[in-house]
């Protein structure tokens, strides 16, 4: 069989350097680098047009803004949130002082399961901060009714989820504030960077703040902030990506329907949410064992092609954030593969990556 260079599980998006160098000459021009410069307010405005969302704060990274998040909404005590993440989820809500509380996903679906929430809140809880994962929709009208009806906060951690809709609307319209992640990694990026989304203008306002040191003016402090900024060379980057979006989503669409198309009919799929319109961001694949997965990874890390074991291991098991036993997420972490996907990944390498696959299930 033929070898050649590796494949990760996923390549960062590059655009032609010329249009970014393009981008970068208004930053020469201005001499500002940093502090809301015309570059990152160019691409705020460009993101609410393109995700259809009120507003749109760029930040520094996913996880700086799930602490944002946490601290604007000031929760204390228990958050409610999902064992099946990446661990910038839980790690956030542990930074920010409070206990992460998990809840056990849903098998099909792969997000914190809905139905069981209720029996999680106690005296102590002020929120639910739940992952849409994969770009696949949360139960978000159940999460809405239980959090009214408990008086809690929701947030959405939708490092996946830019672009995605649901039922119509950005998945992002949903809680009280939803995050994105603009790393290097994700479908749209900034190399570093992430956002927050809220349709409440007050909170967003108090955002601002809070991802700029409390800064009211060069002379006078709102309170306690942060440096959650993003700078002109990062909104240069995502102006330069923000174009081939659409593209890029399609090429990925294609390669995940070579995918279906040649790997053994039965494998088990995360089932989409219905009526969700989605980015392709990721090709997960459950085996059905812990012991078939890791013989499948072994044999494509032999020819240099690395998927990866994402989300493993399901944060409940991770020392400091140890929690009660969720089988439905342990289960799932101990048997996933994410498969490489991205939007130059050559049709025979699909070939070849399926064809190990196939063999070995
Ligand atoms: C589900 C999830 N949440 C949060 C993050 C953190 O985002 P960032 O890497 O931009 O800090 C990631 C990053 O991969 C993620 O996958």
């Amino acid at each position: 069989m033929r070898k050649s260079s590796s494949i990760q599980v996923t390549k960062s998006f590059l655009p032609p350097m010329e249009e970014y160098v393009k981008l970068l000459q208004s930053a020469w021009h201005s001499s500002q680098l940093t502090n809301g410069g015309s570059l990152l307010l160019q691409l705020m405005e460009a993101l609410k047009a393109y995700l259809n969302v009120p507003q749109v704060l760029v930040t520094a990274n996913g996880t700086l803004s799930l602490q944002i998040a946490i601290k604007a909404l000031k929760l204390r005590g228990e958050v409610i949130t999902t064992p099946f993440s990446y661990i910038a989820t839980s790690a956030a809500i542990a930074w920010q002082g409070c206990k992460p509380v998990f809840v056990d996903i849903e098998e099909d679906h792969c997000c914190i399961d809905a139905g069981k929430i209720e029996e999680a809140i106690t005296p102590g809880t002020t929120a639910i901060l739940a992952t849409h994962v994969f770009g696949n929709p949360c139960n978000v009208e159940k999460i809405e009714e239980i959090a009214i009806r408990h008086g809690l906060k929701v947030i959405y951690d939708g490092a996946h989820c830019f672009g995605v809709n649901y039922l119509g609307q950005s998945v992002f319209n949903y809680g009280n504030i939803s995050i994105c992640s603009f790393h290097a990694t994700k479908l749209f990026h900034t190399a570093e960077g992430g956002c927050l989304i809220t349709p409440d203008e007050k909170l967003l306002e108090k955002i601002m703040w809070l991802h700029n040191l409390g800064h009211n003016g060069p002379e006078d402090f709102h309170g306690l902030g942060i440096n959650g900024k993003a700078s002109e060379l990062h909104a240069a980057m995502g102006l330069a990506v923000l174009p081939h979006v659409k593209s890029l989503v399609e090429s990925r669409k294609q390669r995940a329907e070579i995918y279906d198309g040649l790997l053994q009919p039965g494998l088990q799929k995360i089932q989409l949410r219905k009526g969700t319109d989605w980015n392709y961001g990721y090709y997960p694949v459950l085996f059905d064992t812990e012991a078939k997965m890791l013989e499948i990874k072994g044999a494509l890390n032999e020819e240099q092609i690395f998927p990866r074991r994402y989300f493993y291991p399901a944060l409940n098991k991770v020392e400091y954030l140890r929690g009660p036993e969720m089988p439905i997420a342990e289960d799932v972490a101990s048997r996933i593969l994410c498969l490489p996907l991205y939007h130059d990944l050559g049709t025979e390498d699909i070939e070849r990556i399926t064809s190990i696959i196939n063999k070995i299930v």
